[in-house]
């Protein structure tokens, strides 16, 4: 991965408030950061600004006279795809604040009041995951793909309804919009992926396999088209849906166990798509995904990660490459650090650190479970951290072995 720095650049940001107090206070506050920063008294001068420089990031208030915050960020998620956009926003508007980053109008917001040194570090940290994922090498592998993936706005739709504890009736009505979704949907959840036999609705598919894993297909349908797919790549796909199924179910838990409910809250999905990126390879880098999973069987017990590592896809591995899509299609922040750091933690931003810890930890159990170790004589060291404990970890690990092994019955079974 092409390491994070902080060397000098000159980013521009834009602020836009309405309260000329708060204006002036960013102006003093990042008189001597790196950034160059202008300021906005309403979305109209904004939009100039945005019109006449390079902006790098946009963060703006959300309640303002005349058009509001969230008109605000849809136009300039139309006009200005490019720029990043961030909420500034008092605590009472958070849940509208989430709504935004769910319809990928925002990538983060920051709560008022705030701490500068906060404030230009995230701005840093957001810059710096901008850097990685316009870098030559990886846009160069992008660019062999034909026909970028699009992910239907539908996406947005059914994660917002899950944000808000819709009922699953409502959900489902909202991917009954688009047949051709719902046909590929019912494809997959029919298929030996999730091995449902005959299920003809929607309906019925949420309910039999939960809305986590239907938002998990939702995903995977705009970048896969199995249709085409060997019975290679269709194993390695379900290989990749167990473990983000897995690590779904797991996270929530073990991150209630340690902060009650905290930020992960808004996003209960978040774990589905870390691994994303292995689903890009297998379908446009086929002979890649093929090469790294061969190097990993020779060498027993080598995670995917570290097998990419040794044959030199250190910088573009399927973190960035999993990035660089959940960034494209808009997906709150949380989603591109879960990706982009999952296999390098420490590297996140400190709001997401410990999610994306986690999510590290879950995944190195899971890839020690499936190399077949002896998990009776586990020593727990490897596993060290200040997130779950001892005794945790040792229940964790019946719970990963017994979800692998029904999930593995229903693909033998079928
Ligand atoms: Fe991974």
């Amino acid at each position: 991965m092409p390491s994070i720095n902080s060397e000098k650049h000159n980013s521009k940001i834009l602020f836009v408030d309405d309260e000329i107090s708060i204006l002036k206070s960013i102006k003093r506050g990042f008189l001597h950061s790196d950034f160059e920063v202008f300021t906005a008294p309403g979305t109209i001068e904004g939009l100039q600004i945005l019109e006449n420089e390079n902006i790098d990031i946009l963060v703006t208030d959300y309640r303002m006279p005349g058009m509001d915050g969230f008109q605000f960020l849809k136009i300039v998620k139309e006009k200005f795809p490019a720029v990043n956009r961030v909420i500034l926003s008092g605590f009472i508007e958070k849940s509208v604040a989430v709504e935004s980053l769910t319809r990928g109008l925002a990538s983060t917001y920051i709560l008022k009041p705030w701490l500068n040194e906060e404030v230009e570090e995230k701005l840093n940290h957001i810059l710096n995951i901008r850097r990685i994922l316009k870098s030559n090498k990886l846009l160069h592998i992008i660019n062999g793909i034909a026909n970028l993936p699009v992910l239907s706005n539908i996406y947005h739709e059914f994660m917002e309804a899950v944000n808000n504890e819709k009922s699953m009736g409502e959900v489902s009505k909202i991917v009954q919009k688009d047949p051709s979704i719902a046909t590929k949907i019912l494809h997959v959840a029919n298929s030996a992926f999730y091995g449902l036999k005959n299920c003809s609705s929607i309906s019925q598919a949420s309910v039999t396999l939960g809305l986590d894993t239907l938002q998990d297909i939702l995903l995977t349908i705009s970048v896969i088209d199995t249709m085409k797919w060997n019975s290679d790549q269709t194993k390695h796909l379900q290989d990749i849906f167990i473990r983000s199924f897995i690590m779904n179910s797991l996270l929530p838990e073990l991150y209630k166990k340690k902060y009650g409910k905290g930020p992960y809250k808004n996003f209960p999905s978040a774990g589905l798509t870390y691994d994303t990126g292995k689903i890009i390879l297998l379908q446009y880098y086929p002979g890649r995904f093929n090469s790294i999973i061969g190097n990993k069987n020779k060498n027993r017990g080598m995670e995917f990660y570290e097998s990419e590592l040794a044959l030199g896809f250190e910088e573009i591995s399927h973190q960035e490459i999993g990035a660089f899509f959940l960034d494209y299609w808009n997906l709150p922040e949380i989603f591109v650090e879960t990706a982009l750091f999952h296999h390098n933690p420490e590297d996140a931003s400190d709001q997401n650190r410990d999610i994306v810890r986690l999510i590290n930890l879950i995944d190195r159990l899971i890839d020690y479970i499936l190399a077949g170790k002896n998990t009776d004589t586990i020593d727990l060291s490897l596993f060290k951290n200040d997130l779950i404990s001892d005794k945790t970890l040792k229940e964790v690990i019946p719970t990963i072995k017994k979800k692998l092994s029904e999930h593995v019955s229903i693909i033998v079974h079928d």
